[in-house]
């Protein structure tokens, strides 16, 4: 049977887990947020105190772990090694070393089989940077989700601040354009819309727009 998906690209903080999370409950598909699977490796690499850097160690340390990916109920959990490690990949730190980690060829290349093989055997939402370029380039649509920096840096600071009341927007503005450019400019799979996606900016709207009109750019085309 033929699966439909539809790939959402984007920035951070651009809204793309929440707003595809909305509209994949609504179309009954599976949301798959492909960060959180660099968000594993990265967390792994940094508890294991291996250098980004050192390509080889990264390698090595590739062949010892297993990251799967569990859905239960719409709610997507990211499994190390048989650990649930879906609480522990939302830090700051965790941010960078996923986009850090994400611009070499081998962290690519391992994560690429477990996103497709989902989307051979589910109707998908999926988020991420490549998702419409590289992971399903035949997705049924493409969508590439994104709003002014200020805006994305302030969502993700209300959402950082819960946790950490301590935590600065300047930072966390710096962060974000520190990870927009990493990576939009990396070699290997670099964020970018595909020739044929549709560009959606979230800039202003109130969440319930954002999905309101994803869905109705969805539906139309479905
Ligand atoms: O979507 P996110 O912010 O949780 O993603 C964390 C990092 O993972 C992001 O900065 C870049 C990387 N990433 C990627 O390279 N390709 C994807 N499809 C998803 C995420």
């Amino acid at each position: 049977m033929n699966m439909i998906s539809i790939a959402i690209d984007g920035p951070a903080g651009a809204g793309k887990s929440t707003i595809s999370k909305k509209v994949a409950a609504e179309l009954g598909f599976v949301y798959v947020d492909t960060g959180a699977l660099y968000r594993t490796v990265g967390y792994s690499l940094i508890s294991n105190n291996v250098s980004i850097k050192d390509v080889e160690a990264v390698q090595r340390h590739l062949a010892e772990i297993k990251v799967d990916m569990q859905n239960s109920n719409g709610v997507q959990k990211v499994i190390l090694n048989g650990a649930d490690v879906s609480d522990c990949i939302r830090t700051p730190e965790v941010s960078m070393a996923a986009s850090d980690c994400s611009a070499l060829a081998c962290v690519r290349s391992f994560l690429l089989d477990i996103q497709r093989q989902i989307a051979a055997t589910h109707n998908v939402v999926m988020d991420g940077r490549d998702i419409g370029t590289v992971v399903l380039p035949n997705a049924d649509i493409k969508i590439f989700l994104t709003a002014d920096p200020e805006e994305r840096a302030k969502r993700r600071y209300e959402e950082l601040i819960l946790k950490d009341p301590d935590i600065k927007y300047e930072d966390v503005l710096s962060d974000l354009l520190r990870r927009d450019h990493n990576d939009s400019h990396r070699e290997i799979a670099p964020l970018k819309p595909a020739d044929d996606s549709i560009t959606v900016d979230t800039t202003g709207n109130e969440l319930e727009e954002s999905v309101a009109v994803m869905l109705k750019t969805i539906r139309d085309r479905l």
